[in-house]
C-alpha cells in the first residue's frame, strides 16, 4: 500500500509520523473519510469543503490548496490501484512540543490513506441492525461543534464501547437537552407515516454528506422530509429507521432498545431510499482514472429482502465512517 505523507508517496512500511505531533498526542487535527465506487470519488467537493471548514473552526492551517490536495488524493488512490473504496484524509496539527499550545507546531501534516474496509456484514445489511440509546451524551457543542470532524472521537468511542457492551451494533446518542443527536459515526433518520425525519445539525450531529443526499434524494422520490428535534420515543414508534454514513452508506435498523422498529424488519421507504443512493454512487463522482468508469445498474447492490434482484456491486459493503 502507498501512503501520501507531507507531499510524498511512501510504502506503508515507511509511512510515519513523529511521536511529537499533535495528532497523536491530543487528536488536534480534521479528517474525512470518503468513499470510492466503480473508479469515482463520490461527493469529493463537499468532503474537500467539509475538511477546510473544520480545519478553519480550529484554526488550523492546511498546508495546501484544495486544489492541490484533490490532486494528491486522485494520484493516492492511482498509487494504489483502487476503484471502490475508501480513502481517510487526515490533517494533523502537525509537530510541537509536549504542551497544547499549538501555536508551538509550525506546519500541519497532511496524510492520505486509500483502502478497502469492511464496515457491517452482509447479514446485517440484509436484516438491519439492532442499535440501543447509551448513556453517554453527545458532546455539547459549546465544549466542541459536533460539526467539526476532528480527530477526538473519544466521546463517540465511548459511546460505541456501550453499544458493544450491550451486544448491539450501534448507540444511539442523546443531546444535553435528551434529544437524538446522532450514533457514534452516522446520522439518524426515521420514517412515520410515509415522512422522512431527521434531527437538525444544531441537535448535535455532524453534517453528513450521506444524510445530505439522502434528503436530496427523498425530495427527488417524493418523500416528504423535516429536519426536527426527535426523541427515543419517536424511535421507538417509527415505522422504520435507518442510518447514513459515508462507510456505513443506508443501513437500517430493525431494533432500539429492545423494542422492534415498525415490525421489526428493514421497510419500503428505506428500500427505495436505499435502490436511489445506490443509483447516485453507481452513476456520479470525480472519475480517478482516465478510462470511462463503468456505471451500475438502477439498485444494484440492494439485500434480496429490500426488494431489489440485481445483484450486490463491488466494494458495497468495505470501508469505515
Ligand atoms: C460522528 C459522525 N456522524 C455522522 C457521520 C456521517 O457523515 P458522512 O455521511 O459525511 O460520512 C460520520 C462519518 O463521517 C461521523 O463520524
Amino acid at each position: 500500500m502507498k501512503i501520501h505523507i507531507d507531499g510524498q508517496l511512501l510504502d506503508e512500511a515507511d509511512a510515519k509520523i513523529s511521536v511529537f505531533d499533535h495528532g497523536l498526542l491530543y487528536g488536534d487535527g480534521v479528517f474525512e473519510g470518503i468513499r470510492i465506487y466503480h473508479g469515482r470519488v463520490f461527493k469529493l467537493e463537499e468532503h474537500m469543503d467539509r475538511l477546510y471548514d473544520s480545519a478553519k473552526a480550529i484554526c488550523l492551517e492546511i498546508p495546501s490548496s484544495k486544489d492541490q490536495l484533490t490532486q494528491d488524493l486522485l494520484e493516492t488512490v492511482r498509487a494504489n490501484d483502487l476503484r471502490d473504496g475508501y480513502v481517510r484524509l487526515v490533517v494533523t496539527r502537525g509537530k510541537g512540543d509536549l504542551g497544547i499550545n499549538p501555536r508551538l507546531c509550525p506546519k500541519a501534516s497532511i496524510i492520505i490513506i486509500a483502502t478497502t474496509i469492511k464496515l457491517y456484514s452482509e447479514e446485517l445489511y440484509q436484516h438491519g441492525l439492532t442499535i440501543i440509546t447509551c448513556a453517554t451524551r453527545r458532546v455539547n457543542s459549546a465544549a466542541l461543534p459536533p460539526s467539526v470532524k476532528s480527530l477526538n472521537y473519544l466521546n463517540n468511542i465511548l459511546a460505541k464501547i456501550e453499544a458493544h457492551q450491550a451486544n448491539a451494533a450501534e448507540a444511539l446518542m442523546l443531546n444535553d437537552q435528551g434529544y437524538i443527536a446522532e450514533c457514534t459515526a452516522d446520522n439518524v433518520f426515521i420514517i412515520k407515516k410515509g415522512v422522512l425525519y431527521t434531527p437538525p445539525v444544531s441537535a448535535g450531529s455532524l453534517r453528513g454528506i450521506t444524510r445530505g443526499a439522502v434528503l436530496d434524494l427523498a425530495v427527488e422520490i417524493g418523500v416528504p422530509v423535516k429536519e426536527t428535534d426527535l426523541t427515543r420515543y419517536d424511535v421507538f414508534v417509527a415505522d422504520e429507521c435507518f442510518l447514513t454514513g459515508t462507510a456505513a452508506e443506508l443501513v437500517p435498523v430493525v431494533q432500539c432498545d429492545l423494542r422492534p422498529i415498525g415490525d421489526g424488519k428493514p421497510g419500503p421507504v428505506t428500500a427505495r431510499l436505499l435502490a436511489a443512493f445506490r443509483e447516485l454512487t453507481g452513476s456520479t463522482g470525480t472519475p480517478i482514472f482516465n478510462e470511462a468508469a463503468p456505471v451500475a445498474a438502477h439498485g444494484a447492490g440492494l439485500p434480496a429482502n429490500l426488494g431489489v434482484e440485481d445483484g450486490t456491486p463491488e466494494g458495497a459493503l468495505t470501508a469505515a465512517s
